[in-house]
């Protein structure tokens, strides 16, 4: 039993979508959130580069004496979590990487489109995740730069990101597509613009509520939950000084 927080770090406001499942799961946990949004988007840049800001955000976490870290980044949980794993050996790390199991046993031989950064479709992880399921379904990843910076800026409906999706969509929707995975946290803050864009038929995964469940069955593990009965706490962190940030940060927590 341990009172210590758990943190929570993506490139940016992405893993809020996970965090509001962690506090939905897990509501007497404290929780401390740390989003690099200074250094994002992580999913176009070099891997050296995504492997040294992760590591810098977990090192942050880690200095707060934190009792675990979640990843909640598909691009970064893909680069580094068996380094971090390696380093840190008596800290639970858990990660989220694209929800395409439920997705391909929801239906026999089903068509699933995979929303994600360039980087986490190009990475060994996913490569391997796909050959596995590809016997059972017809899998179609589709890369989308520039649609987690939508959501860093704010932009979470309206026409320019309903354009911008319904072009990164057109290939995978001419297929006749009956799932889509969203490989990246930023994507859950834009979801609905994608359920409007691909049809009420289409039926969107997503894996933040898998990791929430991962988490606490760990903490359970090591006997790392709280004791405590009362609420817990969530603080808001960010690489990017602009005050603006925070106030976002809890807007989209609450959404
Ligand atoms: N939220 C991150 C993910 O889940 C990526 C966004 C970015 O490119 O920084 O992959």
């Amino acid at each position: 039993m341990d009172l210590r927080a758990i943190g929570i770090f993506d490139s940016g406001f992405g893993g809020i979508s996970v965090l509001r499942d962690i506090a939905k799961v897990m509501p007497n946990e404290n929780l401390i959130y740390y989003g690099d949004s200074a250094n994002a988007p992580y999913g176009t840049k070099p891997i050296e580069t995504i492997m040294s800001l992760s590591e810098n955000c977990a090192n942050f976490l880690l200095a707060r004496d934190v009792k675990a870290i979640v990843i909640a980044c598909n691009t970064a949980t893909s680069v580094v979590i068996s380094i971090l794993r390696q380093k840190y050996p008596t800290t639970p790390i858990i990660g989220i990487e694209p929800a395409l199991k439920p997705a391909v046993l929801w239906r026999e031989h089903d068509k699933v489109a995979v929303m994600a950064t360039p980087a986490t479709l190009a990475l060994p992880k996913f490569q391997e995740l796909m050959k596995h399921y590809s016997k059972e379904s017809d899998i179609y990843p589709i890369p989308c730069p520039g649609l987690a910076d939508y959501v860093e800026n704010g932009i979470l409906d309206g026409e320019e990101i309903t354009a911008f999706i319904r072009d990164l969509l057109a290939p995978a929707l001419e297929h006749n597509i009956d799932a889509i995975v969203l490989g990246c946290t930023h994507y859950a803050f834009v979801e609905r613009v994608i359920q409007r864009i691909a049809g009420p038929d289409v039926k969107i995964f997503n894996g933040a509520h898998g990791t929430a469940l991962e988490l606490q069955r760990r903490l359970r593990i090591s006997e790392l939950l709280t004791p405590s009965s009362s609420k817990g706490t969530v603080e808001f962190i960010s690489s990017n000084p602009d005050p603006n940030i925070i106030r976002l940060c809890h807007q989209l927590f609450n959404a």
